[in-house]
């Protein structure tokens, strides 16, 4: 029997690192899936520009003048089922998505974010993990809900914050993490039995320690 790849969209903003490094993963046959769709709510990101450039199915779809963000992820979700997508992967997209969005992809919307999870979230991670002043930073793949970097852990990655790091120099080490960590991810989440434990999402073979109390 032959399955058909998942069939995947990102939706971004900006840089369209983290696409790239999907799409790569994706080409080189390490995650199982389709890249169906990129949406950038930006005409200008450049993530949009290089999707094109890559032969990708690509729509530039802003906030539209009336109707606000109910108008806006009703075009989205139509260009989403248009292109029959089953997962959505949020690649730097610097939107909140309402419940009634979240609703229509349970458990199917992933998102990353340069900093572990529950520090740190929102604009400008890598900026505030600097400014707090911790040893130790990451980035963190999650089921996205409505909330704000909030949703199910699926993985981490730790990046150590070095005494002479510029804010520049911690996000590239913090992006380079990030390619390596989203594929990889989504391919457990695509390959793999799992199912969400309370604030984690948990693999099948995950053994559940109970820590021990005295
Ligand atoms: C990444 O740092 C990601 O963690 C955050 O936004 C940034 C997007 O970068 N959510 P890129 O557009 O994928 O290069």
């Amino acid at each position: 029997m032959v399955t058909e790849p998942c069939r995947l969209a990102v939706l971004l903003s900006g840089r369209g690192s983290n696409l790239l490094a999907i799409h790569t993963a994706v080409e080189r046959g390490d995650l199982p899936a389709r890249l169906s769709l990129v949406i950038s709510n930006r005409s200008d990101a450049p993530g949009l520009i290089r999707a094109r450039e890559l032969g990708l199915e690509a729509a530039s779809i802003p906030l539209p003048a009336v109707g606000g963000r109910a108008a806006h992820e009703r075009q989205i979700l139509a260009a989403l089922r248009n292109a029959s997508v089953e997962w959505v992967c949020l690649a730097g997209y610097m939107r909140l998505l309402s419940p009634s969005f979240v609703e229509c992809f349970p458990q199917r919307i992933v998102n990353i974010h340069p900093s572990l999870l529950p520090a740190f979230p929102g604009r400008d991670a890598q900026r505030q993990a600097l400014e707090y002043g911790v040893r130790f930073t990451g980035c963190t793949v999650h089921l996205a809900d409505a909330g704000l970097d909030s949703g199910s852990i699926v993985d981490q990655r730790v990046v150590p914050v070095l005494p002479a790091d510029t804010l520049d120099q911690l996000t590239q080490r913090i992006l380079a993490q990030e390619h390596e960590l989203y594929p990889s991810a989504l391919r457990r989440l695509l390959t793999e039995a799992w199912e969400v434990q309370g604030r984690r999402v948990m693999f099948a073979g995950e053994a559940r320690t109970d820590v021990a109390t005295t």
